[in-house]
């Protein structure tokens, strides 16, 4: 993969973990068990996410190697702990909602699920997920602002 992205003229490539899954809303309404009433994040599949990224910075870190001659950087980039600290203190990040998107009823809802005829929260900023899987506007903004000095020291790296 790294080298067919070179050969398209890539030299700093940049591939992002995967986040806690296990608090994505449609995890928590499929496997709570409970999900009206228990809506904390699943660990064990927050795990499955640890462990994939993981291997996949032990992935990167091969690829880096075999590129390295070519003048070319791969990164891992952690989105993992920076989306974890927004969802575990969401309050302190301006945040009411956490645990049901902004689309719909907020449990189920993504992709064509919603769509201009859904039922929109008043306030998207107010939530952490936009739809059950994806993060609103404000979340990403965040989380942004948290990787920008990374991304800028892997830029200056090169
Ligand atoms: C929307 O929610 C955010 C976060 O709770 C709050 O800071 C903001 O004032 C709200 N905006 C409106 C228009 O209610």
């Amino acid at each position: 993969m790294g080298l067919d992205l070179w050969h398209e003229g890539a030299r700093i490539i940049t591939v992002a973990g995967l986040p806690p899954i296990g608090c994505l809303p449609i995890v928590i309404t499929v496997f709570s068990g409970e999900p009206l009433t228990n809506r904390r994040c699943i660990d064990r599949f927050s795990t499955v996410a640890i462990n994939y990224n993981f291997y996949l910075q032990k992935e990167l870190d091969l690829m880096q190697n075999s590129l390295a001659h070519l003048g070319s950087k791969i990164f891992y980039l952690d989105v993992y702990n920076p989306v974890y600290e927004i969802i575990l203190d969401h309050r302190r990040f301006g945040f009411e909602e956490v645990s049901r998107g902004c689309c719909g009823i907020g449990y189920l809802e993504a992709s064509v699920l919603c769509n201009p005829k859904s039922y929109v929260c008043p306030n998207t900023s107010a939530y952490v997920f936009f739809d059950s899987i994806h993060p609103s506007e404000k979340t990403y903004f965040i989380l942004f602002k948290a990787l920008r000095p990374i991304i800028d020291s892997f830029l200056s790296s090169f």
